[in-house]
């Protein structure tokens, strides 16, 4: 079969993508026709890494082709955008279509989801809480960001004032904005009205970082990976840094009890059903002595062959060559 593997993408987390992308070629260069589709930062294609193709051709070849492997991470992709773009042109492809993406990299709209089927979330911090100074520590993060890109632990009202203009959000607090953000996917938009519009404050929660891989097969039942947990020391962010600057030190499988494990699987897999995702995600939550807390749904998570995923399928006995060529699989049935 033919499938066309679609990296890059106009948003923070390109390389991130090109990185995914270039081991699920590899994956599939054995055995199937790959074709090599990239969306540059300014929003041009090209094919085969170089032959620059206006959108037109773009799409003449991926409906030569028999699925797409999205593999875009964040806004202008992971969002929906690329979803709705192959439904158009009538591709099938690997993931979640548009409402469940969009969805899932709404964070707000994605706690209320999680909510809804009983999962704990982190606690909103609102303006006016933010207004009485009774807000911290707190984490900034934007509302559709990724990787990390953005999210910072705050201490004090400077910090959240800097946080805050670092993404383009202005409060009384901060009286200050820096305008652009952090750019790309990163960005968030200035406060409105008594809401933060692209940006959210939560409660820290102190706690282990844990995910879960949440597969779809082809008759539609779901199977969950053994859990991983990201360890990293009390109270730090799993940044940006800690994410791609070196070996993460993955634990898989995480050591839970095993009515933990339960738990965890039980609540990875009705946020996936609620949502409405398909072929894959992966569900992120903290554990903190009162139990999980949902953090957040990845429809298209990092998918190199060191990824979070990829290492959680692994421990369940498939290796990344074949976890690739299943989601192909699932995805054209
Ligand atoms: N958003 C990145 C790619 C991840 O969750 O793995
Ligand atoms: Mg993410």
């Amino acid at each position: 079969p033919a499938v066309a593997v679609i990296a890059g993408g106009r948003n923070s987390e390109h390389d991130v993508s090109l990185a995914s992308a270039a081991g699920i070629r590899r994956a599939l260069a054995e055995d199937h026709d790959v074709l090599d589709v990239r969306i540059g930062r300014d929003g041009s294609w090209t094919i085969g890494g170089q032959r620059r193709v206006t959108v037109a051709e773009a799409v003449a070849e991926l409906r030569r082709t028999d699925v797409a492997f999205p593999a875009l991470h964040g806004v202008n992709g992971e969002d929906g955008a690329i979803a709705g773009f192959l439904e158009t042109i009538g591709v099938p492809y690997v993931g979640s279509g548009v409402i469940a993406s969009a969805l899932a990299m709404d964070k707000r709209a994605t706690k209320l989801v999680a909510a809804s089927v009983g999962v704990r979330v982190a606690r909103d911090i609102s303006v006016d809480d933010v207004r009485r100074r009774r807000c911290l520590p707190a984490i900034v993060k934007p509302v559709t960001g990724g990787s990390s890109h953005g999210v910072s632990l705050v201490r004090t009202h400077a910090e959240l004032g800097r946080a805050l203009a670092a993404l383009g959000a202005v409060t009384d607090e901060s009286g200050a904005s820096s305008g652009e953000g952090a750019g790309g996917g990163a960005s968030a938009r200035a406060i409105d009205g008594d809401g933060l519009a692209g940006v959210m404050i939560e409660e820290v929660i102190v706690g282990r970082e844990i995910d879960v891989a949440v597969l779809e097969e082809a008759d539609g039942s779901l199977s969950v990976a053994p859990a991983l947990e990201i360890p990293r020391s009390p109270g730090a962010v799993f940044d940006v840094e800690a994410k791609y600057g070196g070996d993460p030190g993955f634990v898989v499988p995480a050591q839970l009890a095993p009515e933990q494990l339960d738990t965890v699987s039980a609540a990875a897999m009705a946020i996936f059903r609620a949502l409405g995702c398909r072929g894959l995600a992966r569900v992120d939550f903290f554990l903190d002595d009162r139990g999980f807390v949902f953090n957040e749904v990845n429809t298209m998570p990092g998918m190199t062959e060191h990824s979070q995923l990829p290492a959680m399928v692994r421990a369940a006995g498939m290796t990344y060559t074949d976890l690739i060529r299943s989601l192909v699989e699932v995805a054209r049935h």
